[in-house]
């Protein structure tokens, strides 16, 4: 093993090419493929038997969860008043996928038409870019909401597409409250 010191320049080198190299390595991972998606696919009866409810309460406004269901991650997030807005403020913008790909809420890509209850502050949505199917990554991108690094599709605070390859807003599945502090999804 290569142990640099202050006195050893040709080391540190060394040791920041290693540092880069893992860094270039733990983007790689969160950008994990999922490359079943379409074989994984459920039939519709089986999907319709296929439910799950997910505890929330623990969801700080701004922050997320991922669970995993019928074997793709699921983004459930809290968005806190400036996402909401920021979200709101863009109904209008020229937006690649002007569909709202909400199973519960079908019409246009309006913010309303995308969250789940009225006021905006739950957002649901499959964890899976529209482009290839990279895991996009929350918190970041050129509309603070998720970017995924596959390709360079990023995606706004409502989930949808403003930039990149992908052709479609992050699709939301059928989800519903049972609780004030439950979401069941399917
Ligand atoms: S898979 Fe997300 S940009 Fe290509």
């Amino acid at each position: 093993m290569f142990v640099s010191t202050d006195s050893d320049p040709q080391g540190t080198r060394r040791d920041f090419l290693y540092v880069a190299t893992a860094a270039t390595g733990a983007v790689a991972g969160g950008a994990a493929v999922w490359p079943l998606i379409n074989q994984m696919n459920p039939s519709a009866d089986v999907a319709a038997l296929s439910s799950i409810e997910v505890d929330v309460s623990g969801v700080e406004p701004g922050t997320q969860i991922t669970v995993k269901w019928l074997g793709k991650p699921v983004f459930i997030r809290r968005r806190n008043a400036d996402e909401i807005k920021a979200a709101r403020a863009d109904d209008n913008a020229s937006l690649p996928d002007g569909e709202s790909r909400n199973a519960n809420t079908p019409g246009d890509a309006a913010d309303a038409n995308r969250s789940l209850d009225e006021s905006g502050e739950w957002l649901v949505m499959m964890g899976v870019c529209t482009h290839l199917g990279c895991v996009p990554l929350g918190d970041a991108g050129d509309f603070g909401g998720w970017f995924c690094p596959c390709h360079g599709s990023h995606y706004d605070t409502a989930g949808r597409i403003r930039k990149g390859p992908a052709p479609e807003n992050l699709p939301v599945p059928v989800a519903s409250f049972v609780n004030d502090t439950t979401i069941k999804l399917g």
